[in-house]
């Protein structure tokens, strides 16, 4: 099955079901949701990428994870990853995965609260990661080497990888980022197999033009481990980690309350009677 040969309305309701179960975006933490016919694209394209190999998401408020998982349950693509396992450090999202997952029986799906300061908690037996970090636009890409550096980890650096970042050609910022990933890639013993521009757009009010393109990256035969995974302490790595100033501080966004994201909140609206009207 290809691309084309998709049925284009059954895997639009399909992602759609999935953007209904996502919890609304954190601003501050970079969450920035793709737009949904890009979700669609990006989703078969993983599917194919990664068919039969077990792929971890290091952060995923997309929920693309879920978006392949589902594709491939419902039948709606006949090929995709053997298991799929989400580390975020928002409990919303993963417990929105682990809702969905649960209900709609997707047994090869997963998901883990984790920060990726700390170290990677393993396995680390698996193929490919998928990342759409923050983008370090403040930073020269560090927060996107973070997320990678933990990818390669889960793969015990041996696999391939896809990382989503920002590509714009009138800007500077997208430029130095992609060729510091490209470096930190090369000092990891991976090599830049195919860089796909401009693929991605983003509900972003301050730069709705802003696209994002995927990097794929597969590790050198041979390659080995960096030693074990350890905490990241070093200020270099983390300030202006979402953007700002200050160093991060938060290890978990924590759910205060089980919520049905695809339904109105009951704080969001008042009801204005008839009766009302009338007095
Ligand atoms: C930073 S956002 C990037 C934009 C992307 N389009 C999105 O909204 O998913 C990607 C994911 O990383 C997660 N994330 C942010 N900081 C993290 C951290 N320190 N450790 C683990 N996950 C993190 C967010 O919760 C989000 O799900």
């Amino acid at each position: 099955m290809s691309e084309t040969e998709i049925d284009l309305r059954a895997a639009v309701n399909a992602i759609s079901d999935v953007i209904q179960n996502r919890p609304r975006p954190l601003r501050v933490f970079d969450q920035i949701y793709m737009k949904a016919g890009d979700m669609v694209l990006q989703s078969e394209m993983v599917a194919h990428w990664a068919d039969g190999k077990r792929l971890a998401f290091i952060g995923d408020g997309d929920s693309i994870s879920v978006c392949v998982a589902y594709l491939q349950h419902r039948g709606i693509l006949n090929y995709g990853p053997s298991k799929v396992t989400v580390f975020d450090f928002d409990e919303r999202i993963c417990s929105a995965i682990t809702r969905f997952a649960d209900k709609e029986r997707l047994e090869k799906l997963s998901a883990l609260r984790y920060n990726c300061f700390d170290a990677f908690p393993g396995p680390n037996n698996f193929d490919c990661f998928y990342t759409n970090p923050p983008w370090g636009a403040s930073n020269d890409g560090e927060s996107v080497k973070v997320f990678a550096q933990r990818g390669m980890e889960a793969t015990g650096y041996s696999g391939t990888g896809l990382i989503v970042l920002a590509d714009d050609p009138e800007l500077e910022w997208p430029k130095r980022v992609l060729g510091n990933v490209q470096s930190f890639a090369l000092e990891s013993g991976f090599m830049v197999e195919e860089m796909m521009p401009r693929l991605h757009s983003y509900h972003l009010d301050d730069a709705p033009q802003l696209r994002s393109c995927n990097l794929l990256i597969r590790a050198l035969p041979g390659n080995k481990p960096r030693g074990a995974s350890t905490v990241i302490t070093d200020s270099s790595r983390l300030e202006r980690f979402y953007g700002r100033n200050s160093m991060p501080r938060v290890r978990y966004v924590r759910e205060k309350t089980w919520l049905d994201y695809g339904k109105a909140h009951e704080d969001e609206y008042f009801l204005e009677l008839m009766d009302d009207a009338m007095k």
